[in-house]
């Protein structure tokens, strides 16, 4: 079966809007393992915008699922994950002032640090995966890196999707899948996957593992939203029932 690897990154997200101790993404932990996510995955970013240092501690320590470490490729970020020892680490580009992960890691752009953040992790027995743009030439200089995985970025079909140029993003997804299953890459997939856009990705070739976030926590408000109200109407009605 395809691994589902749950991003709780937006639950921090939520929390550093108020900048204190709640909603925790350790609470997101427990949930989605109960759930049935196969994975947890979460993205330390540079600037620390939605996980802290203390989430990764955490999650390492409450998670009963590998845990997938998103970084960029970064000395401090190697030195972090060659120190945590996260099961996996999905090496991706990062710009400060992007909203989320824009595109794939240039990695012929970036080959001799990509390699070396490789060897790094590797040596520590860390599953090491690149998320790329799903183009031949990135998968090769993927496999001459020396990693056993490829994250094919989803990001151009999801914007895609439900328009004429879906089809086309859809097959460059597919060749890359094969390109890279025929260098003995694992295939991954992920980002901004949702209900709607999701199951054609599931038919990738080979694909072993998806990595979903944004919109999987977006829906649990709304799944969710009706039986937190519930609860804060209980509290409520039995606290003015003692007034
Ligand atoms: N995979 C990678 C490598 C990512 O960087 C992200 C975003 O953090 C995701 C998957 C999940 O993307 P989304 O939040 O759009 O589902």
């Amino acid at each position: 079966m395809i691994r589902l690897g749950v991003n709780i990154d937006h639950v921090a997200t939520v929390r550093q809007a108020r900048m204190i101790d709640e909603p925790d993404p350790v609470w997101a932990v427990v949930l989605a393992e109960l759930g049935g996510a196969d994975q947890i995955t979460i993205h330390l970013r540079e600037d620390r915008r939605h996980i802290q240092d203390r989430d990764l501690d955490n999650v390492l320590e409450a998670a009963q699922v590998p845990v997938n470490l998103e970084l960029a490729v970064t000395a401090e970020m190697v030195d972090i994950a060659g120190a945590k020892k996260p099961y996996a680490v999905c090496m991706v580009p990062e710009k400060r002032e992007e909203v989320t992960t824009e595109g794939g890691l240039d990695v012929i752009g970036h080959f001799d640090a990509v390699k070396a953040a490789n060897e790094r992790l590797s040596g520590e027995g860390i599953r090491v995966s690149l998320f790329i743009d799903p183009e031949a030439d990135q998968v090769e200089a993927s496999f001459r890196a020396g990693v056993k995985a490829v994250e094919l970025h989803t990001g151009a079909y999801a914007e895609s999707f439900g328009t004429r140029f879906a089809e086309r993003e859809l097959a460059r997804l597919i060749a890359a899948a094969e390109r890279a299953h025929e260098a003995g890459l694992a295939v991954h997939a992920g980002h901004g996957l949702n209900v709607r856009n999701l199951p054609p990705i599931v038919a990738l070739p080979h694909l072993e593992e998806l990595n979903i976030g944004h919109a999987l926590i977006g829906r649990a408000i709304f799944i969710g939203l009706k039986a937190a109200v519930e609860e804060y109407k209980g509290i409520i009605a039995r606290a003015e029932g003692v007034r």
